[in-house]
């Protein structure tokens, strides 16, 4: 992130966005279950409001930084941080009731390396599971706001079709001043509760 993007992220004003509007609108029909993964969480503003309603919270940060910085707010309690990329996770299949990622999939730096973290996602949540996240928009001030960082939003349209074509179901993008997505795992997109030939039909991660 550039530095102005740093000071946003980390002010109190962010962090009542985040946690006053984006999201209660997102989780008001998304039970989060137990053991949530989060993505890009940054400095925490999403981090700071997801740890008091999970049991346990997984905040993947890609900067070591950052990563290290976040972890250090929270020794000994319900987040475990873990330093490296969201495209590439390490957890096993099914390891998660819900996933969220906020104002993070316009820093990555290309379509192909979205629709890789949006199916490695898919892959770690446990059938039934949800995805909820925002993003950005493009407009000319949020590109000058990425003077020299990485700036690549997303297009409503694009994430429904990937989120779809991966294997996502119940799909709802919303778009108003940003883009929420709430997307499920279908129940039935699973080794334990489907044979090969429904998992295929169900889960087209592979072929992505
Ligand atoms: C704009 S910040 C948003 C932080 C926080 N989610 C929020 O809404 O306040 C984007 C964060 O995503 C992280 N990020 C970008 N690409 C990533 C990746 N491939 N895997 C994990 N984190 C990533 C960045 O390092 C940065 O901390």
């Amino acid at each position: 992130m550039n530095e102005g993007h740093a000071r946003l992220c980390s002010s109190p004003e962010w962090a009542a966005h985040i946690q006053g509007e984006i999201l209660p609108s997102l989780t008001r029909h998304a039970d989060l279950g137990a053991d949530m993964i989060e993505i890009g969480p940054g400095p925490g503003a999403a981090t700071e409001w997801l740890r008091h309603r999970v049991r346990r919270l997984t905040a993947q940060e890609v900067d070591p930084a950052a990563a290290a910085a976040l972890a250090g707010k929270y020794p000994g309690g319900n987040v475990a941080v873990v330093a490296g990329d969201a495209a590439d996770l390490s957890f096993p299949d099914e390891s998660f009731d819900s996933a969220g990622s906020f104002t993070m999939l316009h820093h990555v730096p290309t379509p192909a390396l979205q629709n890789k973290i949006l199916a490695e996602v898919l892959r770690v949540l446990k059938p039934g599971g949800v995805l909820i996240g925002s993003d950005s928009l493009a407009s000319d001030d949020l590109h000058h706001f990425h003077a020299g960082d990485t700036y690549n939003p997303v297009d409503p349209a694009w994430l429904l079709g990937r989120l779809q074509t991966l294997g996502f179901g119940e799909i709802t993008i919303i778009v108003d001043e940003t883009v929420k997505f709430i997307a499920r795992k279908p129940a039935g997109c699973g080794r334990r509760r489907a044979g090969p030939d429904a998992e295929a039909a169900a889960c087209r991660i592979s072929e992505s």
